[in-house]
């Protein structure tokens, strides 16, 4: 291809270089973007091709864009993979080999994030959270993706990322383009700290929806964890009522409230309310929720349908598979075609009439399965399911902008930049159990702002059914406040000791959420390295600080080290206070020290035994 001509256009705080080449035979062109954003050492790609050949094209492959790292430099890989109830594990991989390549890829269709987030970084070897070369990348995009990372000959180092070619092919007619999703890169010579720095502001000035950022996000009940399936009016009534006492603010109908949902054998795609469960419909419990001063929102999962629902009994042509061959299920689930104009608009209409039908405030849209069939002779059906999805998605923001909508796919499946631009909140995760959460929240929080970090029960149930262990609710709650929070227990069960309990700590969330739902998160200390896990949750004005500690368990008495505290101003003097919740008259309190001294000699925290938690609040003076 050669060079044909390139424009550059602005916007505010955008610049978009476009650079258009040419076929030299074929009439055939590929138009590559580069954005840059003000402030930020980060440049966004993709590429628009389009045809104007007589004769139909065929394209088999197409990357988003390459991250080029220097002659010899980088040599770990660092990414972030796991599975549903354990996303966003860390991954280093070394990559001193001479030659080779080493891909990242997935073949799942509808989400990629459970096993790999869309997302890689290049680094030195020594690199951790405060040093070293970072190159990383971000493909904006919730399908299948593939990410190559290849060592050249001569030693560079590349990685090129897009959408996977599995099962895939884009037929271009004349006259017809197909354009990439984004692959936004960067770089920092600051560590892991840095990266996550800039992505923080790149949201937060950029790729989140823009009339909600500022916004605190309200406390959340939900009512999953404590019923499942189960709820029906009077519950739901019940739920509002003590939900208010305890302060949260919104109330969430999970699954269960629509067709014949008893269990997940029935009811997707039947977007009717339960008259069963239901009699009077969705709107006493609506008009509840708005009468005593609380949003009402509800779950739904649109792109899926059970084999026993009338959806499909109507629309058997509308789910994917191969002829003469059984159509894999998961969860009781089949996978629609989203694919099909029809379906979309079907989706957008079970959406749309939701939220105008129950005067909703917010929508968890969820999709808790894979796709397998989409068959290699289909072409871009995986590539028009996810970018009908978006559609529908944008059509929501743009007709409901006040709406709230959290992106959900069983826990984090969808945790992805292709995502964010309509998402106000991200469900984390489904393991809430507390210890567990703290790796998870590590790894999410390198890449996402703390206010999308969500879930069904963030202030998680005990026992917890993940994995049985018991924990003080201080524990549970404190981490609660780390994210959006939203409550998992049952309280229509909760004696008045624990509903008086949560009342004072979503007081308390409540006061310091200005601070942490958009704060700069620097992870002081991690679980991956020791018994402890403290994350510093420092304003973006850096006006101040809460530091939470979460000891996991402590041994023999040892102390933990001093938390050195980051991004405070030097000369700046602070007070430091809750430093002694477990040891007494450690320091007077509140003391006061400058930013120097808090980032070199540090803070000290004590949660000693199992499961303690610690909240240290540092504020310029
Ligand atoms: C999976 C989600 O991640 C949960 O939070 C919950 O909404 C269930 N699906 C409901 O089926």
């Amino acid at each position: 291809m050669r060079y044909k001509s390139h424009t550059v256009e602005s916007t505010d705080k955008t610049e978009t270089l476009t650079i258009v080449l040419k076929d030299e035979f074929y009439d055939f062109e590929v138009a590559l973007n580069y954005t840059t954003y003000e402030g930020l050492d980060l440049i966004s790609k993709n590429a628009v091709i389009t045809s104007n050949c007589e004769d139909k094209v065929i394209v088999n492959k197409m990357k988003s864009g390459t991250l080029y790292a220097p002659w010899n430099a980088p040599i770990k890989l660092f990414h972030l993979a796991g599975f549903c109830n354990s996303e966003y594990q860390k991954q280093f991989i070394d990559l001193d080999v001479t030659q080779g390549k080493y891909t990242i890829d997935n073949t799942r269709g509808v989400g990629s994030a459970h096993q790999h987030v869309p997302f890689i970084a290049l680094c030195d070897k020594c690199a951790d959270e405060t040093h070293g070369n970072v190159w990383y990348g971000l493909l904006h995009w919730s399908g299948d993706i593939k990410i190559d990372i290849e060592r050249c000959f001569e030693g560079q180092l590349v990685a090129s990322a897009g959408v996977n070619d599995f099962d895939t092919f884009i037929t271009l007619n004349k006259g017809e383009s197909y354009t990439t999703p984004q692959f936004t890169i960067g770089y920092t010579d600051g560590g892991f700290e840095q990266m996550s720095k800039t992505l923080y502001d790149y949201q937060y000035d950029f790729l989140l929806p823009q009339n909600k950022i500022k916004k605190p996000f309200p406390i959340i009940y939900n009512s999953w964890y404590p019923y499942l399936f189960d709820v029906d009016e009077e519950k739901c009534l019940g739920f509002i009522d003590k939900a208010k006492e305890i302060g949260a603010e919104l109330f969430v109908i999970d699954d269960g409230w629509f067709g014949r949902r008893k269990d997940s054998k029935d009811g997707l795609g039947d977007w009717w309310c339960d008259p069963d469960k239901f009699p009077r419909g969705l709107k006493p419990v609506a008009d509840k929720a708005h009468s005593v001063g609380m949003l009402f929102g509800l779950w739904v999962e649109p792109e899926m349908v059970n084999p026993a629902s009338d959806l499909y009994k109507e629309h058997p042509e509308w789910v994917l598979t191969f002829p003469n061959r059984e159509t894999s299920i998961k969860r009781n689930q089949y996978v629609l075609n989203l694919a099909r104009e029809d379906v979309l608009e079907f989706c957008w209409n079970v959406v749309d009439k939701m939220i105008s039908d129950y005067d909703l405030d917010y929508v968890k849209w969820d999709m808790n399965s894979f796709m397998a069939e989409s068959g290699a002779e289909l072409g871009d059906v995986r590539i028009k399911f996810i970018e009908n999805i978006y559609e529908i998605w944008r059509r929501m923001n743009e007709k409901y902008p006040d709406v709230l909508f959290e992106n959900c796919a069983s826990g984090g499946g969808r945790a992805d930049y292709g995502m964010a631009p309509y998402s106000d909140r991200i469900n984390r995760s489904d393991d809430s159990d507390p210890v567990d959460v703290l790796k998870i929240h590590e790894g999410f929080s390198m890449l996402f702002l703390p206010r999308l970090a969500g879930g069904a029960g963030n202030i998680a149930n005990c026992p917890h059914t993940m994995n049985g262990r018991v924990t003080p609710l201080k524990f549970r709650a404190e981490l609660g406040m780390t994210g959006s929070m939203s409550v998992g227990i049952n309280i229509l069960k909760s004696s008045q000791e624990e509903l008086d309990e949560l009342k004072k700590y979503l007081k308390y969330y409540k006061s310091i959420r200005h601070i942490t739902q958009n704060a700069y998160l620097y992870r002081l200390s991690s679980l991956y390295d020791s018994g402890v896990a403290a994350w510093e949750y420092l304003a973006r004005d850096g006006s101040e600080a809460v530091v939470f500690v979460f000891g996991h368990g402590i041994n023999y008495r040892q102390p933990v080290p001093m938390l050195k505290l980051r991004g405070l101003d030097k000369d700046a003097l602070y007070t430091v206070e809750g430093e002694n919740s477990y040891v007494d008259k450690l320091y007077p309190e509140p003391r006061t020290s400058h930013g120097d001294t808090l980032m070199n000699y540090g803070i000290k925290a004590y949660p000693v035994g199992d499961y303690r938690s610690q909240i240290i609040r540092v504020k310029k003076v």
